[in-house]
């Protein structure tokens, strides 16, 4: 199992560049499926999602080569398997491929997908989608089997504007007969990064980024190319590290549409920062004031921020509280927060109450999840002494290259396998 170990309390200056989005390019190979011969996605961040992807997409015939900057993806000999579960339980995007081999094959057979356990998160919604354009949906044992002898575009309300749903139903829309038009869906960045996709490939999509979506079916999508868009959750997260430790530490690569809640929420703290075009400038900030955060759908204050902001409010005098609206079960990080020092209380499944100032004293902790993994590894950038991050690989599934990004700019902190 591996670890990340780290010496508290270093300044941090210099610059981190901020890679691809992990939740646009999880996206993003799967849909390349829809290609009929190629597609080159660009940036794709080094992070083990992806590489769960390539073997996935390697097992169905696909040929991969990365190089110039670029996965360059030859699905001409594209087979479609039933995807193995030891595949397709390592993360949660691989629910994708349900879309987009529904679109080219009219059939699908994949297991339950993976992902970190932040709560029960069903598909119920995808599944409703897939039906609404014709599809059948069976579950047997632990796997889905989705079969269409034709897919007609349609009309879809979405009882919630799901990421995953929106994306997933415009892959399959993509090879339906007609229009489809989501209504109620969802408005992230990854949205618009994955439609922009479609389009270059030659699918015609409308009002991606708004809560009306429109597709228009197309038989024969290819030579798809696209940019993975940087990661705003990636950027959110330094930027956070930034407010606690830098001296002018540049986050290079931020879009700020994309983090226009974070910023907010920065602003009422009090904390400073300048933004030159792509450039974030942050140092460390003192006399910060408490606030009530609230988690929400994009453009609201994004749930993969809410952990490692948590470790901030740990650190500001006065009683700060957070309610997540998304998830049920995301404050798991906070015991090992309390163990470190802090003082978190967990008021209901969705409501968190942060008291501070208090200082972080290094321990030995452990990652259950992703986004909570980032907390912890900002408590053990602020703490005193060193902590140990034991089961790490959770952070890794997400943030590429972090322990070469933070050592850059002065942290000191290691990986051991
Ligand atoms: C995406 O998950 C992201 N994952 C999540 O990031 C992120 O937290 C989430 O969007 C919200 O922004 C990826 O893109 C791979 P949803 P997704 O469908 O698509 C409920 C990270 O840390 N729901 O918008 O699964 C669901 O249970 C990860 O990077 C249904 O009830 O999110 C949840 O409570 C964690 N039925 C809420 O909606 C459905 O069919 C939001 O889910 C679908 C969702």
């Amino acid at each position: 199992m591996s670890k990340i170990i780290i010496e508290g309390q270093k300044e941090l200056s210099g610059e981190i560049n901020i890679s691809g989005a992990k939740n646009s390019a999880v996206a993003l190979l799967p849909a390349s499926v829809l290609c009929k011969s190629k597609s080159v996605i660009y940036n794709v961040p080094e992070i083990s999602d992806i590489s769960y992807l390539i073997e996935i997409m390697e097992f169905l015939g696909c040929k991969i080569e990365n190089k110039n900057g670029g996965l360059f993806i030859d699905t001409t000999e594209l087979r479609n398997e039933p995807i193995p579960e030891n595949l397709s339980v390592q993360m949660r995007a691989s629910y994708y491929f349900m879309g987009a081999l529904l679109a080219r094959f009219g059939k699908v057979e994949i297991s339950f997908p993976g992902g970190c356990n932040i709560g029960a998160r069903p598909i119920d919604i995808h599944i409703k989608g897939f039906e609404k354009l014709g599809a059948t949906v069976e579950i047997i044992k632990n796997r889905y089997i989705i079969t269409a002898k034709k897919l007609k575009g349609t009309k879809i309300y979405f009882d919630f504007p799901s990421v995953g749903a929106t994306i997933n139903i415009m892959l399959a829309a993509s090879g339906a007969e007609g229009t489809t038009i989501i209504e109620n869906a969802a408005m992230e960045p990854e949205i618009v990064n994955v439609a922009s996709f479609l389009i270059n490939m030659g699918i015609n999509v409308r009002g991606a980024g708004t809560k009306t979506i429109e597709i228009d079916g197309y038989k024969e999508p290819d030579n798809g190319v696209v940019d993975v868009f940087p990661d705003r959750i990636e950027s959110g997260t330094y930027i956070i590290i930034g407010a606690l430790l830098g001296k002018d530490l540049r986050i290079k690569g931020i879009i700020k549409e994309h983090i226009g809640a974070l910023l907010m929420k920065l602003d009422e703290i009090g904390i400073k920062y300048q933004i030159d075009g792509d450039v974030l400038t942050i140092s460390k900030c003192e006399d910060l004031k408490p606030v009530n955060i609230k988690t929400q759908v994009f453009p609201g204050f994004p749930t993969d921020l809410q952990q490692p902001i948590t470790t901030l409010l740990t650190q500001i005098k006065g009683v700060s509280t957070i309610e997540e609206t998304l998830y049920e079960n995301r404050f798991k990080n906070t015991y090992d927060l309390n163990r470190m020092g802090a003082i978190t209380n967990i008021l209901t499944l969705n409501k968190l109450e942060v008291k501070g100032p208090r200082k972080l004293k290094g321990t030995k902790v452990i990652t259950t999840d992703l986004r909570g993994g980032a907390s912890l590894l900002i408590a053990g950038l602020i703490a005193e002494g060193v902590t140990e991050i034991e089961q790490c690989e959770y952070i890794l599934r997400g943030y590429s290259n972090i322990i070469e990004k933070l050592s850059n700019v002065g942290a000191k902190i290691d990986f051991f396998e």
